[in-house]
Order: structure tokens, then C-alpha cells, then sequence
């Protein structure tokens, strides 16, 4: 990839030979909403996600409310998370669901098969999902298994949780506890059916899809939104055969899209904190194939829905690093550090770009796993610098995206060069004007010149600020937070344009008015 080319950011962008940073924001030209559910989360079981993660049960010494961990429901309260996606993943396509409901003692086990052979007790099932989506104030993303299970059991989960009548599965809900159905809306038909649920053609996978769709029934006023499983990376072809035989639209409201962000390969991933500026440079590039991804596989849903009935669903990104030295394998703990932030920064802004398309995302995982917002050990829990940057993006949630030009200078290691200034600005509905950049380079400052077009008198009400002493700081156990929120008043403001002193390696939201 080379992004000495024109490489577009937001509307227009061109890579300036002049070596300034310029911002043009259409104050005025407003027309798309960025869903919230772009900064939507991922929690599988996998690891110490949901065992330790979430789940202590009601007997822990740790403090908890009906089992879930009060300390890490209050710190994802913080970040407003709009939905969680459940139970994988891969393990989505090897869950029973009725093998989680009822008498936790009379739960059968299994064994999860793809992350570390452990045992799966069940104790945490539908009714504790529910709990934990209640509690933390957000929707439920239910993913099906497609890949083993069946058409009636997906019919019957749905069902489950979604029915009022008078039927086997409502009877069977109200008797373990729960009176009022749950009226879920998204629902996953299978994980990764290309891979781990069930290595399928998309010709084949398209078939069965239609199938278990046509029996996920809605039920009273809730309409189902479901959501096909799509492709890997730059898997066009899975994308085309999708849209054109997987009756888009009908069959599917949402379409998924997984890529991770892997430094080196998948044997040699690199490590999550000992990396010098070439890796951090090699991450920051793959990273921002996400751009190029989401362009490519938007144009082919373009061809075949140019009425924009389906939603692309991003419902596994972020960065996939070799697990902690001394950490089971299959766990997949890693730590995060500020280039984790930066990542963030970075996705979540081209989310925001393609937002008419992109209608939700969903960052792997939650705790404990990959790019996780939270690490816990035993009573202890850490907020990483990605929950930072999830905290500081809740000023789009929500909110009209407004086109910008950006003309950046660039960031060059070795020769290769990346864009140095990524940003993505929105006005809510109080009429607040928010813009994120993050200046990607470590070793050099920028300044940006940013013009409002379409307002007068714009006023700076509020600054932040995400940055550290290294690329590599993390947030540790029993240590000072070395990556977290500051406050940012390094800007100047006159005649509507406002000057920028970005710091090397800094995310920073600008507030207006
Ligand atoms: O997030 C970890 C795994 O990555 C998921 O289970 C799977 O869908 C993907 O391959």
C-alpha cells in the first residue's frame, strides 16, 4: 500500500507537497448521522472475557451485582456503550443456547473447542447476558450458531427472548424468571461461515443463510435486524455473491466485515508492548487499509443496494498482537498500549466517514482479550488507553457527520509514508461542533490550521487530550496511569479558523460552538 498517492480522509483529501496540515469543515453541509452503535463492543466467550471478565457470580468476594463485577459495569458506563455483541465469534457456531438457561447446577458443560480446550460450565447464559446488557444500559448484538447448530434452534432463541404469545419457548422463559420478552433487535446469522462456523462457500453459506433467516421470526412491534455473515479482509467475492444471491434487504438488514490489525503475520504477530517505531509505523499502515476495505466493499453493496437498505456491520476489528509472555495461548490476552489508542483513533474515524454505509462496529473484545477497554486481575481492574479514546468519541455518538477536506502532511519511516493527521468532525444535536484528530507521527509536533466554513463566531468551549511519554506507554496493575484524559487548550481561534498545535503522538477533541 502506498500512501504517497491521494489518499481521500473524510469528503476530499489531498497529501500536500507544501507540507501543511489544513481542515476545511462544512459546517453547514451536515446530511449523515454516525449511528452510535459504531462504537458498539464484542465479548465472547474466550479467555478471561466473561469468566473473571464480567462474571464472578453472586458468591464472589468481588463485589457484584447479581454476578456481574460492580467495578467493571461502572467503568463501561463511562464509555456509554451503545451494543455488545454475543456469545462469539467463533464460539457463536458450537453454542447451544438452552444448554445456558435454568438451574445453573444442572447446566450441561462442553468444551470450548477453540480457545484453550477449557471447560464451559454455562453458568453464564442468556438470562445473565441480558442482566449484564441491562446493566450496562445497552442493546444486545446476539450472534446464532449457523455453523452446528439448527434452524429450529435459532427459530427458538429467537423466540426466547422475543415472544409474548402463548408458545412453548414464552412458557419456558417465564418459568425460569423472566415475565416481559426482551424484544431483541440484531441478531447475527452465524460467525465467520467462511472459517470457523463451518467453512462454507458463499454460494452455500448464501443458501443457508436465506434459510435460518426466513424462520428468525419477528414477533409483536420488534422488526429483527439481521445480519448476514460477511466477508474477511478483502474478500470481494464473498461480498458479491452476498449481495447478489443472499436476497439483501429481505434476508438481511446488515452485512459484516472482519479485519484485524496484525503488525507483522498471524505465526509472528509482534509483541503488544516491546516494539520500536518501525513496528508502530508497520501497524499504524495496516491499520489504515480499513479505508481501502470499507471503499471497495461498499462500491459492490452500492451496485446491488444503491437504495442503502443494508448496513455494513464492522463487528470484529482492532489490534491482534502475540499474547502476554507466560499467558495461555488460546486466551488471547494481550496488553494496549498508546499505539492501540491510535488505532482506535484512527478506525473509529473512518467509521465515522463511511457512516451512511456503516451502520455499526463492534471493537474485539471488550475485556480481558485482543484490543480489550478493561483488564482485570483477580479484585483489580485497569482502563486501557482504547477506553480512553471510546471515552473521548462519545462526542459523536449520535451525532451529523460534516464533511471536511483534509490536506495532511506525511509521516514517512524507511521510506513509505502514511498521512500524518487523521479527524473526523460532527455537530450534535445541541449544535456543538466536535472534531477528533490524532497526529499519527511520534516524533514530530503539527500544526493544523482548521477553517469552519458555513459559521460565524465560532467560540472554543472545551479541549482533550490522549497522549505519553512513548508510543508504547501502557496502563498497568498497582501503577499510575501513564495514558489517560488531559485537559488541551493549545489552540488559537480567530475569524473562524482555528490553529491547532497538535503534540507527536496525540489524540485530541476540540470542542465548539
Ligand atoms: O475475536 C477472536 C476471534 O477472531 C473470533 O472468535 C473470530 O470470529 C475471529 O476469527
Amino acid at each position: 500500500m502506498n500512501y504517497k498517492k491521494l489518499f481521500p480522509l473524510l469528503l476530499l483529501a489531498a497529501l500536500s507537497s507544501t507540507a501543511q496540515n489544513r481542515i476545511v469543515i462544512n459546517t453547514d453541509l451536515g446530511e449523515e448521522k454516525i449511528s452510535r452503535h459504531i462504537y458498539g463492543h464484542f465479548s465472547e466467550h474466550l479467555g478471561r472475557c466473561i469468566y473473571g471478565g464480567y462474571w464472578v457470580g453472586e458468591d464472589s468476594d468481588i463485589q457484584n451485582t447479581n454476578g456481574i463485577r460492580n467495578d467493571v459495569a461502572e467503568a463501561l458506563r463511562e464509555i456509554d456503550i451503545p451494543n455488545l455483541r454475543w456469545p462469539g465469534g467463533c464460539f457463536a457456531d458450537e453454542y447451544h443456547w438452552m444448554d445456558g438457561i435454568g438451574p445453573r447446577e444442572s447446566r450441561p458443560a462442553m468444551i470450548n473447542t477453540h480457545w484453550g480446550g477449557v471447560t464451559e460450565d454455562n453458568s453464564f447464559g442468556t438470562h445473565e447476558f441480558m442482566e449484564l446488557c441491562h446493566q450496562l444500559n445497552t442493546e444486545p448484538v446476539i450472534c446464532g450458531n449457523l455453523g452446528s447448530g439448527t434452524v429450529r434452534e435459532m427459530s427458538q432463541w429467537v423466540e426466547y427472548l422475543n415472544s409474548d404469545n402463548v408458545s412453548p419457548m414464552t412458557n419456558l422463559r417465564k418459568a425460569n424468571g423472566r415475565e416481559e420478552p426482551w424484544s431483541v433487535k440484531y441478531w447475527g446469522l452465524g460467525n465467520e461461515n467462511w472459517g470457523c462456523g463451518g467453512t462454507m462457500t458463499p454460494e452455500y453459506y448464501a443458501n443457508e443463510m436465506r434459510r435460518y433467516s426466513t424462520f428468525a421470526k419477528n414477533y409483536g412491534e420488534n422488526r429483527l435486524y439481521r445480519i448476514a455473515c460477511g466477508p474477511s479482509g478483502a474478500d470481494y467475492k464473498w461480498m458479491e455473491t452476498l449481495m447478489k444471491e443472499g436476497n439483501p434487504g429481505r434476508s438481511f438488514q446488515g452485512i459484516s466485515l472482519h479485519y484485524y490489525t496484525v503488525c507483522h503475520n498471524w505465526g509472528n504477530k509482534g509483541s503488544a508492548t516491546d516494539f520500536g517505531e518501525s513496528d508502530y509505523f508497520l501497524t499504524m499502515s495496516k491499520t489504515l487499509f480499513m479505508d481501502e476495505l470499507l471503499k471497495n466493499h461498499i462500491n459492490i453493496m452500492e451496485k446491488y443496494d444503491p437504495a442503502n437498505r443494508v448496513g455494513l456491520i464492522v463487528d470484529e476489528w482492532g489490534n491482534w498482537h502475540d499474547v502476554e509472555p507466560g499467558t495461555n495461548p488460546g486466551f488471547l490476552y494481550q496488553q494496549n498500549t498508546l499505539r492501540d489508542a491510535m488505532v482506535a483513533a484512527v478506525n473509529l474515524d473512518l467509521f465515522n466517514k463511511y457512516c451512511r454505509r456503516v451502520k455499526m462496529a463492534n471493537i474485539a473484545q471488550t475485556i480481558n482479550v485482543l484490543q480489550a477497554m478493561i483488564l482485570t486481575k483477580d479484585d483489580e481492574i485497569v482502563k486501557t488507553p482504547s477506553f480512553y479514546v471510546f471515552k473521548m468519541y462519545k462526542v459523536h455518538h449520535d451525532a451529523t457527520l460534516l464533511p471536511a477536506v483534509i490536506e495532511t502532511e506525511l509521516y514517512t519511516v524507511n521510506e513509505e509514508s502514511i498521512p500524518a493527521i487523521s479527524a473526523s468532525a460532527s455537530k450534535s444535536d445541541e449544535g456543538d461542533i466536535h472534531i477528533t484528530l490524532s497526529n499519527l507521527d511520534p516524533g514530530k509536533s503539527q500544526k493544523v490550521i482548521c477553517e469552519l466554513r458555513g459559521m460565524e463566531n465560532a467560540t472554543f468551549e472545551k479541549g482533550e487530550i490522549i497522549t505519553a511519554e512513548k508510543i508504547n506507554s501502557y496502563n498497568d496493575f498497582g501503577k499510575i496511569e501513564e495514558v489517560f484524559i488531559d485537559t488541551f487548550n493549545d489552540i488559537e481561534i480567530a475569524d473562524n479558523t482555528i490553529y491547532i498545535n497538535l503534540p507527536s503522538k496525540s489524540i485530541v477533541m476540540i470542542q465548539l460552538r
